[in-house]
């Protein structure tokens, strides 16, 4: 019998589609072990104060598999180990009340559902001596360790339909079409969206571009005979020697915000080849609404795997993605690290053999 009989979940920083399925796969299974599930609100904030938890029986996840978003709510301003002060005295440490919350709720142990931030978090609580148990959580599919996340397939496949959509309208206009797509400084959404959706040129933040190079591929196209062009860009893509473009600047306890750099590559196209050029921004879309049947199924199976990890008593670990299998992973070994595209991986060498330009 595990010694595990009431756990905390919650969930962490951006919401991804997917987060309600692990939410109800945890519920469900746990329930059906015998224990019992209390839903802790907005991310670790849920920890603070026990007015922000409730009781999740069956009967509460009911319903919620194809919902986006999450029905604990999420912040990733919420890290307790250092949230900001408004002054400019910088941050307050709060781990050890969340702590005692833990305790004084007779919790046993907790799933996080995060990215990097969140599970970040979770470790150092894990080190403080909280039984926990990670869920790998991001679009972008950067964690490290994990060959994917639940949310990155729904985004993909929302970003190939618009890529579909813009194709059209390029053509139509004879223009060029330069569409900005999430990923923070990975270029996962980018290559598998623009692969997915036939882009003439995706630029990612693993490739620096060179904007001579991107102009001769569209004026070889032209040569060919094509009217248009669409050109992905990852919102963390850089011109070689440049730097990513920014919205905000990071600041207390809040990371920098990406973004521009369509707009950048799209009015800097325009000037060079003479052609029509357009943007368009896919932002908060690709995370928004019901997640894909594969995200679904992933998320569910990391549901269910976090609630055995945690009945075997396989804490301070996160679930990872190992095709076939789904495979426990010490979260010391993913902390502060990202998974980019790696150089060599074979989508890029095929996307580069059918003729896809990197600008590099
Ligand atoms: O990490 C997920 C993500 O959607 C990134 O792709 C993007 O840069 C960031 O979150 C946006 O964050 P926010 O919701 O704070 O605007």
């Amino acid at each position: 019998m595990s010694p595990v009989r009431k756990i905390g979940v919650l969930t962490g920083g951006g919401d991804a589609p997917g987060l309600n399925a692990v939410i109800r796969a945890v519920v469900k299974a746990a329930c059906n072990a015998g224990i019992e599930v209390v839903g802790l609100e907005d991310s670790f904030d849920g920890l603070l104060d026990p007015s922000r938890t409730r009781r999740l029986t069956p009967r509460d996840v009911t319903g919620i598999l194809r919902l986006g978003g999450t029905i604990l709510g999420t912040t990733n301003r919420g890290n307790p180990f250092e949230y900001p002060l408004d002054g400019p005295t910088g941050k307050i440490d709060y781990s050890e009340r969340c702590i005692e919350t833990f305790g004084q709720m007779q919790l046993d142990a907790l799933v996080v559902i995060g990215g990097d931030g969140t599970l970040n978090i979770a470790h150092q609580f894990y080190l403080k001596g909280i039984p926990l148990v990670g869920v790998p959580k991001t679009i972008d599919n950067d964690i490290w360790g994990t060959t994917s996340c639940f949310g990155f397939d729904t985004a993909v496949s929302f970003a190939a339909d618009a890529i579909d959509r813009l194709h059209s309208t390029a053509e139509a206009h004879r223009r060029i079409m330069v569409v900005e797509v999430m990923g923070r400084y990975a270029g996962w959404i980018a290559l598998h969206g623009g692969i997915a959706g036939g882009a003439d040129v995706i630029l990612i933040p693993e490739i620096p571009y060179d904007f001579d190079i991107v102009v001769e591929r569209l004026r070889a196209r032209e040569a060919f005979g094509a009217k248009f062009s669409v050109v992905v860009v990852a919102e963390g893509a850089k011109p070689i020697g440049g730097k990513v473009t920014l919205l905000a600047e990071a600041r207390a306890g809040v990371v920098e915000r990406l973004g521009g750099a369509g707009a950048l590559v799209a009015r800097e196209l325009e000037h060079r080849t003479g052609k029509e050029s357009r943007y368009v921004v896919l932002g908060h879309l690709q995370r928004g609404g019901t997640p894909t049947a594969f995200d679904r199924v992933l998320a569910t199976r990391f549901g269910g795997k976090a609630v055995e990890l945690l009945t075997r008593g396989d804490f301070g670990t996160m679930v990872a993605n190992n095709p076939p299998d789904l495979v426990p992973i010490p979260l010391a070994d993913v902390v502060g690290k990202t998974k980019t595209v790696p150089l060599d991986y074979d989508l890029l060498t095929t996307a580069r053999a059918i003729g896809v330009a990197f600008g590099d």
